[in-house]
């Protein structure tokens, strides 16, 4: 879910304006539903609707809220209840209605504390674990919000983000936070809470983290903190490196078609500064005692989704490098998988937002095991990095549309580098590999500028199989990984049944699928791919195609052995075989989104989805 806070100056009424704004710029947190709620005079003026942000701006035309100061809005993703107007947050507590609030996360004891409210007479409006909290703040208020929040946060379990308003208090939001994102933003004579600073980046810039189990008080004059247990606190602030363009279309059509077009820079921003005037790795950002990394003898890497596949590659790449053995665990199965752990153990968590819960409570667990925790994470003030031992950040800017693209090419770049700067520290001849590798890397930029030059075909192809029911993506070694994102892609954007396989794997059942006409995306690796790979992968493309498959042939640039048997050929250019995933996965991603446009559907805000999944 996402969540605004807000407030400025009595007079100005601009509260509606930055809520929904703010809003706008955090859907792709959640989009099942949206409200907002307004401290007017002696009440609070609510509005909440199912359905997209554009139905509650519909509403609000219609019927405008009263002008005020201050104001706090939602944008959800359903858990507790389906996405109606009722369940839609804010939820109003007390039987006078002045107390609003909106939640993200679950409440996990909600059972147990709604049986006591309704004990006492309290009715319920909505399904919500939410609204169970709106009445006990409204039961704990004598006057002052933050010390009500104070004394109900105690009695909550499980993860969550609170923001308040009280009539009573017209100049004042309270914010909670336990495992779940929560940032202020800090104006003059005004200022703001937002799940992040996407919130309000088109107001300012300057921003202050929260800890865990802290409540925030702002009012137009600043912004307090304290601990759950009472003590007063600080939040450290920070500048946001980036601005309001940088979260816009900026003339493109969709954010995802403006996000794959950003790759190259994505890639070379996260290289940048990572290298020495003699071409070497310095990683100090990481703050970790050499001899500590030396000592690794194992990685396991946590992730879901997308990242999870950024890990796939980067297991093959880090396993090849520094012959560490590297497991890529889903961050929901390794907490729950006894996983093997010890003080040499890496666990490097891989999150675009820093805020998916699966793989923060990973990080969790696996810190309580002893083990040293890596994140490589795009999102400065999130709470994984700030959960783990260091952070190697990636660059790619704001990833707004909820399918991952920049943010996947920038996670394999910087787990590249870890592999490498590893590597590099424990010397020997994988060293040697290592700096010619990193060499090819910075070349990797104008290399997927050039091919996305080249994607018209790519486009043509997708638009010719808007009917399509289902598309298989095969691919072995770093082009398997690359097949599991291409058919998640598909699924994520276009609705269509898609499977990733290793190629070699497709003889041991897969294959049964294959019958005339079902089209088949092939990664082929490079034929310079050592262990006669490449030839093994031609092998599996003429397979399926004596069985009817047609086959849509992702090969490198005069690699010839592969037109015989190729109903079409997308052609990328040649890079070193570790780093191909950077290039193959491109064309992928714009089939995907071409073919979502060519069916109509919403590329940016796909059904189902939200782009940070902080529940578990
Ligand atoms: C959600 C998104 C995916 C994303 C995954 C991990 O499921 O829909 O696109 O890959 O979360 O997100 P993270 O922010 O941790 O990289």
């Amino acid at each position: 879910c996402g969540i605004v806070g807000y407030v400025g100056p009595r007079g100005d009424g601009k509260a509606l304006e930055v809520v929904m704004e703010g809003l706008a710029r955090l859907e792709y947190r959640g989009y099942d539903s949206a409200g907002v709620a307004l401290v007017d005079g002696e009440s609070v003026a609510t509005d909440k609707r199912a359905g997209k942000l554009a139905n509650l701006r519909e509403a609000l035309t219609e019927t405008p809220l009263p002008e005020s100061g201050t104001g706090i809005g939602h944008t959800r993703w359903a858990t507790h209840g389906g996405p109606t107007d009722a369940n839609a947050h804010p939820h109003r507590g007390g039987e006078d209605g002045k107390l609003a609030l909106i939640h993200n996360g679950i409440i996990e004891n909600f059972h147990a504390l709604k049986s006591e409210l309704v004990a006492e007479g309290v009715e319920f409006s909505s399904e919500t674990d939410t609204e169970v909290v709106a009445h006990l703040l409204a039961r704990a208020y004598d006057g002052d919000l933050t010390a009500a929040m104070r004394e109900v946060v105690q009695s909550l379990e499980g993860a969550f983000t609170l923001l308040a308003v009280h009539a009573d208090q017209p100049d004042v939001v309270v914010g909670a936070r336990r495992n779940s994102p929560l940032v202020v933003g800090l104006g003059e004579g005004e200022n703001f809470l937002g799940s992040d600073v996407a919130a309000f980046i088109g107001y300012t810039r300057e921003a202050m983290e929260l800890e865990q189990d802290q409540i925030v008080t702002i009012t137009p004059e600043g912004a307090t903190v304290i601990n759950f247990d009472g003590t007063p606190a600080q939040g450290k602030r920070y500048h946001v490196d980036w601005d309001a363009a940088a979260a816009e279309k900026g003339g493109y059509s969709t954010y995802m078609e403006k996000e794959i077009n950003e790759q190259p820079q994505a890639v070379g921003d996260t290289l940048l500064g990572r290298t020495d005037e003699q071409g070497r790795l310095t990683l100090d950002e990481l703050r970790i005692d050499e001899d500590k990394l030396r000592q690794v003898d194992r990685i396991t890497i946590v992730a879901c989704g997308t990242a999870a596949y950024a890990g796939m590659v980067a297991k093959y790449a880090i396993e090849h490098w520094t012959r560490i053995p590297v497991e890529v665990s889903l961050a929901h199965e390794f907490r729950y998988c006894d996983p093997i752990v010890s003080d040499r153990t890496l666990v490097v968590s891989i999150s675009q937002s820093g805020e998916t819960m699966d793989t923060l409570m990973a990080v969790k667990h696996a810190r309580e095991l002893g083990a040293l925790t890596i994140s490589v994470c795009n999102t400065h003030g999130s709470t994984i990095p700030r959960e783990s031992d260091a952070v190697l950040y990636t660059h790619a800017g704001p990833e707004i549309a909820v399918a991952s693209t920049k943010a996947f090419l920038a996670q394999i770049t910087a787990c590249y580098v870890l592999g490498l700067y590893l590597a590099q520290l424990r010397g020997g001849s994988y060293a040697d590999d290592a700096q010619q590798v990193l060499t090819e890397l910075h070349d990797i930029p104008g290399k997927i500028t050039e091919l996305l030059d080249g994607m018209e075909r790519v486009r043509e192809i997708a638009r010719f199989m808007a009917d399509t029911r289902s598309v298989l993506f095969l691919g072995r070694n770093v082009g398997y990984p690359v097949a599991m994102e291409g058919a998640l892609k598909l699924k994520e954007l276009a609705y269509i049944h898609a499977e990733g396989f290793a190629a070699g794997e497709l003889k041991h059942g897969p294959i049964a699928l294959i019958e005339p006409g079902q089209p088949v995306f092939i990664v082929v690796p490079g034929p310079s791919t050592p262990h006669g790979l490449h030839g093994k992968v031609v092998s599996n493309i003429q397979e399926i195609r004596a069985r009817g498959a047609r086959t849509l042939v992702i090969a490198e640039h005069g690699d010839t052995a592969v037109e015989p048997f190729a109903d079409e050929i997308i052609r990328v250019p040649s890079t070193s075989p570790m780093l191909a995933p950077l290039l193959t996965v491109v064309p992928l991603q714009v089939f995907a989104l071409e073919l979502s446009s060519a069916k109509g559907l919403d590329v940016d805000q796909p059904r189902n989805l939200a782009k940070s999944v902080t529940v578990e």
